[in-house]
Formats: C-alpha cells, structure tokens, sequence
C-alpha cells in the first residue's frame, strides 16, 4: 500500500486519538522507534493492518470498527489530496463510487507495475439503491463502508449501508448495498 495511506493514518490518529504522542507510542509498538513514510513508496500492507490494530486495542474498539472509522476520514482527504481526478462540484457519494473503478484508482500511479488497486464496480438500481463490489487481496471492506460514510458527509448525504456477501466469509468479492436516505 502507498505511503500516502499511511500519512493519512497517521493524520487520523493525531487529529481524532490523542495527537503525536499517540502515534509515536504506535509506532514504538510496532518496533519502530521513527518513521517517515514517503507518499508513493509501496509499504506492506501488513504494517498498516498492524498499526491500525495497535489503534484498536488502544481505544478498546473492535479493528473493523477502526477502520471503518478510518475509511469516513480518509475518503474525504483522498477526494482533495487527487482533486485532478474528480469532479468534486459536480459529483455526489454515487458518482464517486461508480468512478472509483476505472477512473480514479487505475489512474492513480498508473505507470507502477507493482500496484495492485482494489477492483470496485457499482450499479445502480434505482436512484437511491447502489450495488457496489468489491475484490482485493486486502480485504478492507470496512474501509469501503467508511469511504462511502465519509462522502457522505462531504455531500450532505445519508446512507443505509448493508453488505449482503463478504470475502471474510470466503465470498470472492464483497456485495455492499448502498441506500439513500432521504
Ligand atoms: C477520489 C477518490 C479516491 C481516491 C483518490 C482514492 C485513492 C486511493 C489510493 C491512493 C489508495 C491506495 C492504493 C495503493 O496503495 O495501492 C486507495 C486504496 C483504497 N481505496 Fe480508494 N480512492 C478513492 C475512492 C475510493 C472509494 C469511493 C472507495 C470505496 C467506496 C475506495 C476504497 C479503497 C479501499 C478499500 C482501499 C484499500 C486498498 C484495497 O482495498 O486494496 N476508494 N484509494
């Protein structure tokens, strides 16, 4: 995973849990006495897992609650940091969503033959009901939950979310019913 995921973990736990001396007592959990992590170097997907369960256990807080946590924070931060791919004035949560794909992460680092961008594929069914899939070896379906809480927000949107098949459970690709509220 690319080093700006984990600027953006790094942010979130200042901001919201507790500033720099929680994230240097992480890092010092995990064996690191100081990093820096560079935006477009790829890092294991591992060490942000481990960071992020090290949160976890700090707050007491379910790892899939944490990162769901992590998902509504970094959607919105990732929409401005790549504002060259969006459409920010024109889109909403489900324009996003059905542009995550192609548009935006296949784009992203395009020319590095070692990335590997989760697949996300949305349809809608009706105005207010969007089915989105989801495949990735890192399984972060929590993060996507969180991703689309978090634009929701941005877009002064509601949303019933509903995973209704999982790669947890040894589905191939996660199913995530996304409904508006209204
Ligand atoms: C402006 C919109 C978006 C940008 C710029 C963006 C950018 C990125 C970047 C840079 C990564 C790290 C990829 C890597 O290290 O290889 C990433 C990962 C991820 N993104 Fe996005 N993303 C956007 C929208 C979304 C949306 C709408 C969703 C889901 C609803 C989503 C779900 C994820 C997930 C789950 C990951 C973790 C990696 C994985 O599962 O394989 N992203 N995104």
């Amino acid at each position: 995973m690319y080093g700006v995921i984990f600027d953006f973990l790094r942010d979130y736990v200042i901001e919201r849990h507790g500033g720099e001396e929680t994230w240097k007592a992480m890092l010092k959990a995990n064996g690191y006495g100081y990093k820096i992590f560079f935006p477009v170097t790829e890092y294991r997907d591992e060490e942000l897992v481990a960071l992020a369960r090290t949160a976890a256990e700090a707050l007491h807080t379910p790892l899939s609650a944490v990162l769901e946590d992590f998902g509504a924070y970094v959607g919105n931060k990732l929409m401005t940091f790549y504002h060259m791919y969006t459409k920010d004035e024109q889109w909403k949560t489900f324009d996003v969503i059905e542009n995550a794909g192609g548009c935006i992460h296949n784009a992203i680092h395009k020319h590095n033959s070692m990335r590997k961008p989760p697949k996300i594929s949305a349809h809608r069914e009706t105005d207010d009901l969007l089915v989105l899939r989801y495949q990735s070896h890192r399984k972060m379906c929590d993060v996507v939950k969180g991703v689309i809480r978090g634009l929701g927000e941005r877009y002064g949107e509601s949303f019933h979310i509903e995973e209704t098949c999982c790669m947890h459970d040894g589905a191939g690709e996660c199913i995530i019913n996304v409904y508006r509220i209204h």
